[in-house]
């Protein structure tokens, strides 16, 4: 088969860390074009390099821009290429405008996508990343799904079952791959933290970064947390702290660049806990056994709630700091989701080879 797996943002690039590579071993031509959604190295070839991923075949320099500017160039340039190519099938993976943008230009050449990470729902509209998932998913031949549960919301969603492939989650087989290198690197004392001894944040969430009061709120959880507070600040977040005077220079919040991946896993690893309002990492903490606090006010990720390993809270400081103490006081050992396992990328290829089914109406 001839496929083409279209990346631009982070957390897009670890989830086809494992998978090109079990493609290409099952002997399908299997290549990546780069949106440039995201584009500092510190967001993107870092990943390249931690994860061994092989080179982009395109890239596409889309950048950064509203929702329609980003998506829409994204569109215009994926249809170009996508026309030019004609690949069996087009993977999207996730939910960033990358995703959205490479399944409407496929659709529309009848070009089956194909959606790893499909069925996640908040049931929140006014999160980008739940329009781009509905669309997504209503435009797929094929969903990959990472949790029974998001099998079940596409059923609802009128999904055929025979499209529904239940292969886990990809997140969690890079964590399985790379956590025990990553935690060799003992990221955290170049932060002059101890192992155990300080909380790991990420915020950049617009539910978070774009109301000046809840950025307050978690920056003030932060500032009187009982453990040092290792920060790094995602591009969106910096400059907005600033815009809405939100302070952080204060001794018990460490500031950083976002980090690479392999540091990611050992600070996370090595972490008392984590608040976040990240979906990645509420996988990888769920994975690596540190208890997790999500700032959000819903999350697509509830298996992690579920079992045990996360809590979910509003941005207000009381709530953050009552459940960080809960989570630094809790247990660290919970049952690992069905399928988070090492065998999601050989399921995915099980799955593609198989066969696609065409869109309604494209067969012929
Ligand atoms: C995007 C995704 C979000 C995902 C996140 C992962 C959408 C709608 N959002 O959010 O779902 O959780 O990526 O990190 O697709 N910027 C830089 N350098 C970069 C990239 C971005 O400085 O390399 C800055 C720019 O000012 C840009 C802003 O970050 O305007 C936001 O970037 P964008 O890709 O639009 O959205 P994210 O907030 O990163
Ligand atoms: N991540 C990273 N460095 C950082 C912050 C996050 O490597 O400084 C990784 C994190 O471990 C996870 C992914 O980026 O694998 C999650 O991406 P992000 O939080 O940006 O997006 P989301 O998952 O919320 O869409």
């Amino acid at each position: 088969m001839r496929l083409i797996t279209v990346v631009g943002a982070r957390p897009n690039f670890i989830k086809v860390g494992p998978l090109i590579p079990a493609l290409r071993d099952a002997g399908h031509e299997a290549d990546l074009v780069h949106t440039g959604q995201h584009y500092d190295a510190i967001m993107s070839d870092v990943f390249f390099s931690d994860l061994a991923i092989p080179e982009p075949r395109w890239y596409l320099d889309v950048g950064s821009g509203t929702h329609a500017v980003q998506t829409g160039v994204a569109m215009m340039r994926l249809e170009e290429l996508l026309a030019d190519e004609r690949p069996d099938a087009l993977i999207v993976v996730g939910d960033v405008n990358s995703t959205l943008a490479g399944a409407l230009a496929a659709a529309k050449l009848h070009i089956p996508v194909i959606h790893l990470e499909a069925g996640l729902r908040s049931w929140d509209m006014s999160m980008p990343e739940e329009v781009n998932r509905l669309v997504a998913d209503q435009l797929s031949a094929m969903h990959l799904t990472p949790t029974p549960e998001a099998g079940e919301n596409l059923l609802r969603e009128n999904v055929d079952a025979e499209r529904i492939h239940f292969v886990g989650n990809i997140m969690a087989e890079s964590v399985l791959v790379h956590a025990p290198d990553a935690r060799e690197r003992g990221a955290c004392r170049r932060f002059g933290l101890e192992p155990g001894g300080y909380v790991l944040a990420t915020v950049h969430r617009p539910e978070n970064t774009d109301h000046p009061e809840r950025l307050a709120a978690v920056a003030g959880a932060f500032a009187h947390a009982p453990l040092p507070v290792l920060f790094p600040v995602h591009p969106r977040t910096r400059p907005l702290l600033a815009e809405h005077g939100v302070g952080v220079e204060t001794p018990n919040i460490r500031l950083a660049d976002p980090v690479g991946y392999l540091d990611m896993l050992s600070l996370q690893g090595d972490a008392a806990a984590i608040v976040t309002d990240s979906g990645g990492i509420q996988e990888e903490a769920c994975m690596l056994g540190t208890p997790c606090v999500t700032v959000r006010r819903n999350t697509e990720r509830g298996i992690t709630v579920e079992v045990g390993a996360n809590t979910l809270v509003p941005a207000e400081y009381d709530a953050i700091l009552a459940a960080l103490a809960g989570a630094l006081d809790g247990p660290r050992e919970w049952a690992c989701p069905k399928r988070w396992d090492e065998r999601v990328s050989q399921r995915i290829v099980e799955a593609l080879e198989g066969g696609i089914t065409p869109p309604n109406g494209c067969e012929g």
